[in-house]
């Protein structure tokens, strides 16, 4: 048994779990009027409200004892202070001080003895001249003309954290600047954006950590000749691509001038990144100005999460409320619906960063575990997941906990859309939580004037278990300073949750796999050889689409 299973946190935990094999939620709001107020907190004007949980007045304590057995506030000292905690990588894992740069005040931060702060802020800075300029019209394309246009190719953290901000902040936007972004190496991708384009105006930013990303640099590379094929000049290149990497050798073997290249660390994880340079096309779309406003939000949660004591701390009562479901009571997935269409990529950003980072089953000993560690994050924004899989989370089989998220304000006010939106935010968590009983079903069914024989065929299909555990989640706007602290909150969420699992959620061996085999696989595909090298089930499947792939 691992030392996590055994420890008397956990013991007690399980112990705790049996005694609320009859808690009913309807009954605990009933008899605890101040509910609420006991299991909600706020940070300014974000609330959060962990009422609609199966939690009782002692599951707290112990779930907090389980957090204290862990070290989870000696293991985010680490982190804050720029320990090597993603050990199998060698490297500290530092996203925090991309935000922390944002406070001038702030003691210097040192990795391998130099002030990372410093070398943050000059990025910084150059990112400030880089964007203005092209906002400004002063940055010119290869005929003269002003950038209408910046194309962001990368992927995974390179991709979906620039994308999802840019589609929250869209509001901020300048109407002079559009963005776009390409991720997949499906031609399909670049093909389509690049057809609605026009080379002059375009500008590439070219975002990859590593720069050996097969997908990027296929990317990269199509639309560097598209370009080229247009302007018919290689010198031309530097007024139309930029690079966002820590790999400077090969920006410049791809022929991106050097002084084109925004850097960041190792230290910055792939899907923490946003806050770095990688976070470029965010800037040009809604100026620099407003991405800091992201970060000094991330950095009120890092404050937040350093300072505030376990019991008042949002990023660990929701890390908490997560493992309570994943541990105790087997929830295999957990969804995050926001009640917010500029949040439409949001559970996709999440999605990588939450299944990347805690999608482990060896412990940081290399033990293989003996609990559940992450689960399957999914989910979309309401109202339309309503009309599409609500049905299963409301009368399914399964228990999947859910984060409700909204704004009080929207960006976007139209009559009553947002009165509408929000009726069915405030409703769906209460359906879940009260549910519907036999009787309730029944009295609806005889007020309808049924007759008492389709009532009996009728009513199993109209009861509602309910008792289905909720997080609400409510801000007044989305604003940047507001999706930095909302971003945050779920980053640090991961990290509790990994600490106590044991796991290093800073590394992501499990991905390696699959390119390693692909990079074996492509050069089978380009000769008329039946391949032989691989099962039965891959040379079927590659010799099919040989034989397919002739006929065209
Ligand atoms: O393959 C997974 C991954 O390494 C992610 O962790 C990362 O966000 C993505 O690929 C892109 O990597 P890069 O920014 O180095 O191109």
């Amino acid at each position: 048994m691992s030392q996590l299973t055994q420890s008397s946190a956990w013991q007690a935990l399980q112990k705790h779990r049996q005694s609320l094999l009859q808690f009913s939620l309807r009954e605990a709001f009933v008899s605890d009027p101040k509910r609420f107020e006991r299991f909600s907190l706020r940070l300014d004007d974000l609330l959060l409200d962990y009422s609609k949980n199966l939690i009782t007045q002692d599951t707290m304590p112990l779930l907090m004892e389980l957090a204290r057995q862990a070290k989870v506030e000696a293991w985010r000292e680490k982190m804050f202070s720029g320990e090597k905690i993603n050990f199998t990588e060698n490297r500290a894992v530092l996203h925090t001080a991309l935000r922390a740069a944002t406070d001038t005040r702030h003691p210097p931060l040192r990795v391998e003895k130099s002030d990372v702060l410093t070398g943050i802020r000059h990025v910084l800075e150059k990112m400030r001249l880089f964007s203005n300029s092209v906002r400004n019209g002063v940055w010119r394309g290869y005929t003269g003309k002003p950038i209408t246009d910046v194309v962001n190719i990368g992927i995974g953290g390179s991709f979906l954290g620039p994308l999802m901000v840019c589609q929250a902040l869209q509001p901020y936007s300048s109407p002079k600047l559009r963005a776009h972004f390409v991720s997949n190496v499906d031609g399909a991708d670049i093909a389509t954006k690049l057809a609605l384009l026009d080379p002059e105006t375009t500008l590439f930013i070219i975002a990859s950590k590593t720069f050996t990303t097969q997908e990027t640099l296929m990317n990269a590379r199509s639309a560097k000749e598209w370009l080229l094929s247009h302007a018919n000049d290689q010198k031309q290149v530097a007024k139309h691509f930029v690079a966002l990497s820590t790999n400077a050798k090969l920006v410049t073997d791809f022929g991106i001038d050097p002084s084109n290249m925004f850097e960041f660390s190792d230290w910055v994880g792939g899907r923490y990144s946003l806050w770095s340079s990688i976070g470029l096309s965010i800037a040009l779309y809604v100026g620099m100005d407003k991405f800091e406003e992201l970060l000094i939000g991330g950095y009120d949660m890092d404050v937040h999460f350093r300072e505030a004591p376990l019991e008042q701390n949002m990023p660990v009562i929701m890390a908490l409320i997560g493992l309570w479901y994943r541990n105790f009571f087997d929830a295999t997935s957990y969804a995050i619906l926001p009640y917010d269409q500029s949040l439409e990529s949001f559970m996709a950003y999440f999605q990588q960063a939450d299944m990347e980072s805690n999608g482990k089953s060896v412990d940081r000993q290399g033990n293989a575990v003996d609990y559940e560690t992450g689960p399957v994050l999914w989910g979309g924004t309401g109202t339309n997941g309503q009309h599409a899989y609500y049905q299963l989370i409301h009368q399914g089989t399964q228990m999947i906990p859910a984060d409700f998220i909204a704004p009080a304000r929207s960006q976007h006010p139209i009559g009553e859309h947002h009165a509408t939106l929000l009726s069915n935010y405030f409703a769906q968590a209460e359906a879940l939580m009260k549910g519907k009983t036999a009787a309730e079903a029944r009295a609806e069914l005889e007020s309808s004037g049924m007759d008492a024989a389709a009532i009996e065929i009728l009513l199993p299909h109209k009861v509602f278990a309910g008792n289905k555990p909720t997080n609400s989640i409510m801000f007044d706007l989305l604003t940047p300073r507001t999706l930095g602290r909302l971003v945050a909150l779920y980053e640090h969420k991961i990290f509790v949750q990994g600490i106590i699992w044991n796991l290093n959620s800073y590394d992501q061996w499990g991905v390696e796999l699959g390119k390693q085999l692909a990079a074996h696989i492509q050069p089978e595909l380009r000769g008329a050889e039946t391949v032989t090298s691989h099962d039965a089930s891959t040379n079927g499947l590659i010799n099919y689409y040989k034989s397919l792939a002739r006929k065209s």
